[in-house]
């Protein structure tokens, strides 16, 4: 049976002010009323003959996540609490012990908790591809068409074909995976036009995902299997072992399997995918008024264009003659940055952590 998971571990440094450490962007609303993770939620219990999604997330987030999954009123199949941080691959080592102690024959959906995904038709057609791969012992990722040399993404270089397309776009062996290539490599990459970017999103037999990890990640499927031995349970939720878990090698899926492995596959989708990274990508992504701004809350704006502007409840926001800003206001920080210079909001982050 197919069991989404949903990994909601991560910090979100990029959209301060907004995001903060006590609450990271998946669980902001930030377009529309609902949050990303809850979202992500709702996708995977759209899907046909999933079982209810298991979460993986911080400890710190537990009241935060059961408030979030109440709200939409989607039954969980478990939320796993994390006592640290030991980034992706441990994650879902968690997640496939709890689903495989449920089902022998377990097979899993990993999704991120910070995506937009506008299609969500053409998204199910291409789990249904990557569940027949799956079913042949596949570790399928989901590519997407790449549009400019993002560093901060992985690239997949497709082989032979696997399956015909179908509902989907069909499927291919991964000839190769490069996880976060430098810029150099990634504009190759673009030029050659062979590559596709991970999406983050896999599916694969849980089983399976614990064999490779056993062959290219020994300690972090010990730790795993030590940790979730002696792990909690309190209703939904999951209390992993703190000393066991902690004793984890920290590393990504795709560092350590998905480069490694040689029965990976890739299943191209073309999906309205986005990874809201940032306030730019946010701005890219969101409704823009004729001047290209997008603005909420309570905003008057004279002659300004290309801008995101985000006013809290208490104050109101004007500008005048700006052009491509962003303006997000907080009730203790505002930030007002150039468009193109967004990414460094982790600069102003790193320096208030080194402030104390
Ligand atoms: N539970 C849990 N625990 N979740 C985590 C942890 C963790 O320790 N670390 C990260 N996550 C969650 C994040 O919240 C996010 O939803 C997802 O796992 C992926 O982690 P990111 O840290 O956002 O990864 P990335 O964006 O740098 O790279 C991944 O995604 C790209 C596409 O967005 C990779 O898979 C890349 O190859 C891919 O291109
Ligand atoms: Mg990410």
């Amino acid at each position: 049976m197919l069991h989404p998971v949903v990994l909601s571990g991560g910090s979100g440094t990029r959209l301060w002010p907004l995001s903060r450490q006590n609450q990271p962007k998946q669980f902001l609303s930030l377009i529309g009323d609902r949050s990303l993770f809850q979202e992500t939620i709702l996708r995977a219990n759209g899907l046909s003959g999933a079982q209810p999604p298991v979460t993986v997330c911080s400890e710190d987030h537990r009241f935060m996540v059961g408030e979030q999954l109440q709200a939409i009123g989607v039954a969980s199949g478990g939320i796993l609490l994390e006592p640290v941080a030991r980034n992706t691959a441990p994650a879902i080592a968690l997640a496939a012990l709890h689903v495989l102690a449920g089902d022998a024959e377990a097979t899993m959906l990993v999704m991120p908790a910070d995506h937009l995904i506008e299609d969500e038709a053409a998204f199910r057609d291409a789990v249904s591809s990557a569940s027949n791969l799956g079913d042949g012992d596949w570790l399928v990722a989901f590519g997407i068409r790449p549009d400019y040399a993002e560093t901060g993404y992985g690239y997949i270089l497709r082989g032979e074909r696997l399956l015909k397309g179908g509902p989907g776009e069909g499927g291919y062996r991964i000839e190769r995976f490069v996880e976060k290539p430098g810029l150099a490599t990634a504009e190759r990459y673009l030029a050659e036009g062979t590559y596709a970017w991970n999406s983050g999103m896999f599916l694969f037999k849980a089983r399976r995902y614990l064999d490779e990890l056993a062959l290219h990640a020994p300690g972090i499927l010990a730790a795993a299997q030590a940790a979730y031995r002696s792990a909690s349970a309190d209703l939904d939720f999951i209390r992993i072992d703190s000393d066991a878990f902690a004793a984890s090698p920290s590393d990504s899926i795709d560092y350590a399997v998905m480069e490694k492995t040689d029965r990976a596959a890739v299943v191209p989708v073309s999906c309205g995918w986005s990874d809201i990274g940032s306030w730019s990508s946010l701005w890219s992504v969101a409704q823009r008024d004729t001047n290209g701004n997008r603005h909420e809350g309570d905003v008057i704006s004279v002659d300004s264009s290309g801008s995101l502007v985000r006013a809290s409840e208490r104050r109101l926001i004007a500008t005048i003659g700006v052009e491509d800003l962003v303006i997000i206001d907080t009730a203790d920080a505002t930030l007002v940055a150039r468009k193109d210079r967004v990414q460094d909001v982790k600069v102003v982050v790193d320096l208030l952590k080194a402030a104390g």
